[in-house]
């Protein structure tokens, strides 16, 4: 296992800062003079832009921060890194801490982060059809390992989510197409398609979506990724920090309430129309249905040009439950029966017009009742 101990945190060509791991496993950082004099803070309430060395906490990302943790892979893409490297370098991944996982990431991460030096294996991946891909998918959650780990690693490894997938290039744009997991039905890709078409009919800000054809199911839901753009200069990384790394707080834990994300988007964005983003957000997740609202599944953006933060495009929506069947995210504390007298709740905490919140989050339910009826029962 080879021993690194300093890491480089670039965005694109730019140096962020250097971590450095100490005796007791902690990854500590420090931004670089060149990031200090004309940066940004990676996360203005853990990592402000400030001369001094950061120390995390050992939990809850096992020491580190939680916009390194939101590099890393989690769900399908660690499965599959912790696969390769049992089988490919003999490492025990019991052993092995988060500071060396980043090892691993170089600049395939999710964001804008990249990390040098790395150990990422150079190899070259087969083109194979979609229908392929999610059967080697399932054979590898069926047994422990199958003939081409390496592609599905190549292909994956990098992404966040349970749900297998690969993020891949379609006509010069970065995309994530998922695929069904063991628990899902076969129809799980189409639903996600119908679920961004309805979003996008109540006014949500989302990412391209799209079905990819299937002979095998009703098709697999593709989302453009929103933390590159492609631009004449070549592709821009963008800035993205989930809620469970901006807050510090592990997404497997339902700590959330609606009532704090509005109050931290607006502290964050000083934006009122990033509030009733994220206020039509849970409205659309009450009425349709979608309680797996957990801290992953929301994100920020920064915007370099505009040098703000801003709530990232909505994803991951379907018809879905979390722990006990409630929200992830409770609003205003109810997370098993929420209704429209919780959500105007929300609303006056977070000092929205009431007569407006009232109005948007009827015509929300309305739309969702008329596009997603089927789901809902
Ligand atoms: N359009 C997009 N652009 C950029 N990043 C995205 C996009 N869609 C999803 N992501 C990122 O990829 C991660 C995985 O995607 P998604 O949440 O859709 O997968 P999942 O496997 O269904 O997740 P879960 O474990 O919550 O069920 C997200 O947490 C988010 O960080
Ligand atoms: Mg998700």
């Amino acid at each position: 296992m080879k021993r690194i101990d300093k890491l480089d945190v670039l965005i694109g060509e730019k140096q962020v800062g250097t971590l450095a791991e100490t005796k007791d496993g902690l990854a500590a950082f420090q931004y670089s003079d060149q990031w200090l004099s004309a940066g940004y803070a990676l996360n203005p309430f853990s990592l402000p832009l400030a001369k001094k060395v950061f120390l995390p906490n050992y939990d809850p990302f096992e020491g580190i921060f939680g916009v390194f943790a939101d590099s890393l892979p989690d769900g399908w893409g660690r499965l599959l890194v912790d696969r390769y490297l049992k089988k490919t370098l003999k490492v025990n991944v019991d052993e092995i801490s988060n500071f060396y996982r980043l090892t691993f990431v170089s600049d395939a991460g999710m964001g804008a982060l990249s990390y040098q030096p790395s150990q990422m294996l150079e190899s070259h991946v087969m083109p194979y059809d979609y229908d392929t891909i999610a059967l080697e998918c399932k054979k590898l959650l069926e047994q422990d390992t199958v003939g081409n780990l390496d592609e599905l690693f190549l292909l994956g490894g990098s992404s966040g989510g349970a749900r297998p997938k690969i993020l891949t290039e379609i006509d010069s744009e970065s995309w994530i197409i998922k695929f069904p997991s063991s628990y899902d039905d076969l129809d799980i890709g189409l639903q996600e398609y119908e679920y961004s078409l309805c979003a996008k009919a109540c006014g949500l800000e989302m990412s391209e979506t799209r079905l990819f054809a299937s002979k095998e199911c009703a098709g697999y839901f593709g989302t453009k990724r929103f933390d590159r753009r492609q631009t004449s200069s070549g592709k821009q990384r963008i800035h993205m920090v989930s809620l469970s790394g901006m807050l510090e707080t592990s997404h497997r834990i339902p700590n959330m309430d609606y009532n704090q994300l509005m109050r931290l988007t607006m502290l964050l964005t000083n934006d009122m129309r990033e509030v009733e983003k994220m206020f039509s957000f849970m409205c659309f997740n009450v009425f349709a249905h979608n309680r797996d609202d957990h801290s992953k599944n929301v994100s920020f953006l920064y915007d370099e040009q505009q040098q703000r933060w801003k709530m990232a495009p909505v994803y991951d929506l379907t018809y879905s439950n979390s722990i006990g069947g409630e929200h992830a995210t409770t609003i205003d504390g109810e997370g098993k029966r929420p209704g429209m007298e919780n959500i105007l709740s929300v609303a006056k905490k977070a000092a929205m017009d009431c007569k407006r919140a009232k109005i948007r989050a009827a015509e929300i339910r309305d739309i969702v009742r008329e596009c997603l009826g089927k789901y809902l029962g």
